[in-house]
């Protein structure tokens, strides 16, 4: 196993080398790959920082290479890097072609993974081919525990003593990029627990920059009483509809942006109630809903005394009196302990 997990991260960081040499010094990846990237704005510091890459639009590049410097099909396939079919009589074929490469580092800087974006995509991909592929689970990338741009980011989480969680790999470089450096993604899937308790490693601050449409909101709101549950101090910022970190940034511009975090930023279970009272309207059972589903996400808090300030918080902003709140949240406190 051990062994098995070492030579995974030396193909890894030989593919990484590959597909980062096949950018700068291959016709069609300056043509295509750093163009992309140069379209987007991401300097060379950037993809340098990144270790971004391209891997050409062939069958083979890769693994061919790989098999001459005496490399095998099984560690290719347990990689996640060749697609090799059972009782075929070639080798296989390169998982990623013609696309631009995102490596996803651990913690301690290693290579565990890839994301890699097609060129031309619409808001979902190009015909049936999705815009972002991603490696399959290995024995050294289990996705529900990883969070992009980690490595990169913990010096800089530990500093401020606070981390900004976004969606996507581009998120993550445009904010490097704009100098804000403690920011991490979750890669598109809804938070896990091992994600959020990796962040609570560096910082128990966390503030959440979703994408700015409906599905994005949603996600928001799912998935974060876990990290109340964690003890964590969540917040959380919406865009403007349509927008991301990253198209946002590139357009208001650094300072802009930071301003616009301080003014949007709202404590997640204030964020959560607004949301939730627009929804129910005047309608008396619908409110009585949103206080019950409320109250269960303040009872996640395992700190009393924060409890408390968002009981009062609560019942200041859905017009209810406070005392009745605690006392329906510790029978639901007596229920879980
Ligand atoms: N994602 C994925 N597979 C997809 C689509 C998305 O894994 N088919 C993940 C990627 O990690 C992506 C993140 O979800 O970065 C957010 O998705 P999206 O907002 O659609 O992409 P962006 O990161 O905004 O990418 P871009 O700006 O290049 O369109
Ligand atoms: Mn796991
Ligand atoms: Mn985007
Ligand atoms: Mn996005
Ligand atoms: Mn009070």
């Amino acid at each position: 196993r051990q062994n098995e997990r070492e030579s995974l991260y030396i193909i890894l960081n030989f593919a990484k080398n590959f597909y980062v040499n096949q950018l700068h010094d291959t016709e069609e990846g300056q043509a295509i790959g750093l163009s992309y990237f140069r379209e987007r704005g991401f300097s060379q510091e950037t993809r340098q920082k990144f270790e971004l890459g391209y891997s050409l639009d062939t069958w083979d590049a890769l693994s061919r290479e790989a098999l001459a410097k005496g490399f095998s099909v099984d560690i290719l396939e347990k990689a996640g890097l060749l697609i090799h079919r059972e009782g075929s009589q070639t080798a296989g074929y390169d998982r990623f072609r013609g696309r631009v490469i995102f490596p996803i580092h651990n913690v301690a800087g290693k290579v565990i993974a890839f994301g890699a974006r097609i060129l031309k995509a619409d808001k979902h991909g190009r015909g049936n081919q999705p815009k972002y592929l991603n490696s399959p689970e290995t024995e050294v990338y289990h996705k529900s525990d990883v969070l992009y741009g980690i490595y990169q980011a913990k010096n800089a989480i530990r500093q401020k003593e606070h981390c900004y969680l976004v969606e996507g790999y581009t998120d993550v470089i445009s904010l490097h990029q704009a100098g804000i450096e403690n920011v991490v993604a979750s890669s598109g899937t809804s938070l896990t627990v091992e994600q959020i308790r990796l962040i609570g490693r560096f910082t128990p601050n966390i503030t959440i920059l979703y994408d700015g449409d409906v599905a994005g909101v949603k996600a928001a709101l799912r998935g974060l009483d876990l990290v109340l549950e964690e003890g964590l101090n969540v917040s959380v910022v919406l865009f403007p509809d349509g927008d991301d970190p990253d198209s946002f940034v590139r357009k208001v511009g650094a300072e802009a942006f930071k301003e616009h975090i301080r003014k949007a930023s709202r404590d997640f279970i204030s964020f959560k109630t607004e949301i939730l009272l627009q929804d129910a309207g005047n309608d008396p059972f619908k409110l009585a809903a949103v206080i019950s589903e409320v109250v269960n996400s303040v009872v996640k808090i395992p700190d009393a005394i924060k409890r408390q300030v968002f009981f009062h918080r609560i019942s200041e902003m859905m017009k209810v009196d406070e005392q009745m709140l605690i006392s329906e949240g510790n029978k639901l406190l007596r229920k879980t302990h």
